[in-house]
């Protein structure tokens, strides 16, 4: 890696669930205190993050909490990238979180890199869906830039993890999406949140991560919810201009 290769650095956080009243428990996990860690050892990162992503569940069935929500992003620094998940409020996030450093663009692009934030959401299901205007987004950017390296992200996890539960959630339309992926030499990886544990695979050359939660965190592999001891975490990301690209969770206890 040559010395001038800066790369591009962005943290994932994901899963916040957070609630309206501070200190309110998720499976008893205190979802404030995980969330304050996280953001606290963020700011502490040296370099600093050039982007942060927020991959969905911003809050906890409660849409008043994205006004809280959007005080604490705004103490980051740089800018945040907001998608929703199941426990999201599409309407109510888009009006609360967008200003200042809140950010709700779906399609990023800074050197050699480009990253598409797809909308895997699905009104009244916990289920992941991509409605055709997603897969259209996707799809324009990677046929416009076929120069650019590129990160997926999105709130679902696209194809199977192994637990049963979670894989009930599962993107109904993932083939889809591959399908379009697969076209693409140049698709790095796609990250996603909601399984709220560490989690790392590959679909022939795109590797598929899936980020610790800053809330509670569950057990893979169980055929129920089983909660993990584990402290909450986050990723981070160092995208090179050579389509190097690496990533590894930082857990905050
Ligand atoms: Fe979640």
């Amino acid at each position: 890696m040559p010395a001038t290769a800066t790369p591009l650095r962005i943290v994932q956080i994901t899963d916040l669930h957070l609630k309206t009243e501070p200190g309110s428990l998720l499976w008893g996990a205190d979802v404030d205190a995980g969330l304050n860690a996280v953001l606290a050892h963020v700011r502490r990162r040296n370099p600093a993050p050039d982007l942060v992503l927020a991959t969905g569940d911003l809050v906890g069935d409660e849409p008043l909490a994205y006004h809280r929500l959007r005080g604490l992003l705004e103490t980051l620094g740089p800018p945040v990238y907001c998608l929703p998940g199941n426990h999201d409020f599409p309407a109510a996030m888009a009006q609360a979180l967008r200003g200042g450093r809140v950010r709700r663009e779906r399609y990023l692009a800074s050197g050699n890199w480009q990253l598409v934030l797809l909308d895997s959401s699905f009104p009244g299901s916990p289920v992941g869906h991509l409605a055709r205007g997603e897969l259209g987004l996707l799809d324009t950017a990677l046929a416009t830039r076929p120069d650019l390296h590129t990160l997926v992200c999105l709130h679902h996890n696209p194809s199977p993890v192994g637990t049963a539960w979670l894989d009930t959630m599962t993107v109904t339309n993932g083939e889809a999406l591959f399908a379009i992926l697969e076209r693409h030499p140049r698709v790095r990886a796609v990250t996603c949140g909601h399984i709220h544990g560490e989690y790392a695979g590959r679909r022939g050359a795109i590797q598929l991560l899936a980020t610790p939660a800053t809330s509670v965190q569950f057990k893979p592999n169980t055929p129920d919810p089983q909660v993990d001891n584990l402290p909450p975490g986050y990723r981070w990301f160092e995208l090179y201009p050579d389509g190097t690209l690496q990533t590894g969770v930082e857990r905050v206890g």
